[in-house]
């Protein structure tokens, strides 16, 4: 059963939007007033003082590193020190700055002395021992725990005992990554999302050994880089990947198993979403998605379903199911059965609004997060989901999920299910 919660309601308000298919107004309302006072104190910081950050460092110099680096030195106007592997992925990381500072000045967004000043605030280097000054090294390096694991080993003896170390990884065990570290208790998860600038959330994960100060660090770095921090446990994919890849997992089982992907895919648009999912699984790459797949399925195999389709997809190299246009690709179509005639837009709707409340549910019986107001900050700020539907507990609500499964709503007495 979902454990009795803390409500939080929007005050009453008029019915907006299709009332089959969203929410009442008041879901907004409850957005509105959550992103206005949850944003500024997220629940569980603890009331250590945070060690002062003058410098940071970021190992990696990939798509998230390249970003990460941008948003501290612009954010904070620190010095940051990017490493990679490579001489050439270092100099790749830092031609992209350069150009997407340029970028911010064509469009009037910084001057041109501001850009050359962020510009020479970003090193590079492929000597992590040049670390050795940084109050703070986040590694965003490959999603493999082992990868992620040689690289905290080798950056310990290099950092001062102070340093704070982050990870910003997506699905992984912080806590296993901490594991044979002389000082586990700095090892704090700070995941960013994608675009690193655009999106405002960042899920804070504390393990077993993760002390308060370097909490506290790690939470007030967030709100300095005016992100909005919610505190996450330690369990794989945190709360919006694990949503998300649920919602993935549901979908592709059916396309799989010969449901109409255009149907499919479009099954959703009711309820206003900010894309389609096979839209947004373009965005994340079917390689990185499959991964995380295989990541929840290892943790949760009754609920998270690896795509053979998906599989296929990522070994071919495509950029997932549909062409840029949103239309379905001839080669991925030939990877998947003849479609069903008989899909059913509806139905298909409802099993994954029932299974997002099942998980849902899940999430909050095992403590991932404070409260149902976490899950819909979650995918507010994380995942672009919009305010009219008050993140995703007030839609479940509203649908008749969260009753379906579990007999009651996240928010009972609120009149989102009314
Ligand atoms: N891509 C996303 O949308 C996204 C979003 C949120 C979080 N993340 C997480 O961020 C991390 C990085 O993802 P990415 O998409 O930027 O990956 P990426 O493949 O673009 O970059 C990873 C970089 O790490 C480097 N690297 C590997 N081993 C290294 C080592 N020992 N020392 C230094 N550098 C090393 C690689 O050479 C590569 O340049 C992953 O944990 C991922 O799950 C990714």
């Amino acid at each position: 059963m979902i454990p009795d919660t803390v409500v939080e309601t929007g005050p009453p308000a008029g019915a907006g939007g299709d009332a089959c298919t969203t929410p009442k107004k008041s879901a907004g309302a409850y957005a509105t007033a959550l992103l206005d006072t949850e944003r500024q104190r997220p629940v569980g910081v603890p009331g250590a003082a945070p060690r002062p950050v003058r410098s940071v460092g970021v190992v990696g110099a990939g798509l998230m590193a390249s970003q990460l680096a941008m948003v501290f030195a612009r954010q904070l106007g620190l010095p940051v020190l990017i490493t990679d592997l490579s001489q050439a992925k270092v100099d790749g990381a830092l031609a992209w700055i350069t150009a997407h500072l340029q970028k911010l000045v064509s469009r009037g967004e910084l001057n041109e002395t501001a850009a050359r000043e962020l510009g020479s605030l970003i090193r590079g280097t492929v000597d992590k021992r040049e670390y050795a000054n940084c109050d703070v090294v986040i590694e965003a390096v490959f999603e493999e725990l082992n990868v992620k694991r040689a690289v905290f080993a080798e950056l310990e003896p290099l950092l001062r005992a102070d340093a704070l170390l982050l990870t910003n990884t997506s699905s992984l065990s912080v806590t296993a990554m901490g594991h044979g570290l002389a000082h586990p208790e700095r090892v704090v998860g700070l995941h960013f999302f994608n675009p690193v600038a655009v999106l405002p959330l960042v899920e804070i994960i504390r393990t077993g050994n993760s002390d308060d100060v370097s909490l506290a660090t790690a939470c007030s770095l967030a709100r300095l880089l005016g992100k909005t921090a919610v505190l996450v446990a330690d369990t794989p994919g945190f709360a919006v990947n694990r949503i998300l890849t649920r919602l993935f997992c549901e979908l592709l089982q059916l396309i799989d198993n010969g449901a109409d992907i255009e149907l499919a895919d479009h099954a959703l648009d009711p309820l206003g979403l900010p894309m389609t999912p096979l839209t947004l699984l373009g965005f994340i790459g079917p390689a990185v998605q499959l991964h995380i797949c295989e990541t929840m399925h290892a943790a949760y195999p009754d609920r998270f379903y690896v795509s053979t389709s998906l599989a296929a997809i990522a070994d071919a190299r495509l950029r997932g199911y549909l062409d840029k246009s949103g239309t379905v690709l001839p080669e991925a179509a030939a990877l998947l059965p003849a479609a069903d005639v008989d899909s059913d837009a509806d139905a298909i709707k409802i099993r994954i609004l029932d299974a997002l409340a099942e998980e849902v549910g899940l999430m909050l019986a095992e403590k991932v997060v404070s409260g149902p107001a976490d899950i819909d900050l979650c995918m507010l700020l994380g995942a672009n989901y919009p305010r009219h539907l008050g993140g995703l507990t007030p839609l479940l609500d509203q649908s008749g999920a969260s009753r379906r499964v579990w007999g009651k709503d996240f928010h009972p007495g609120s009149g989102f299910a009314d």
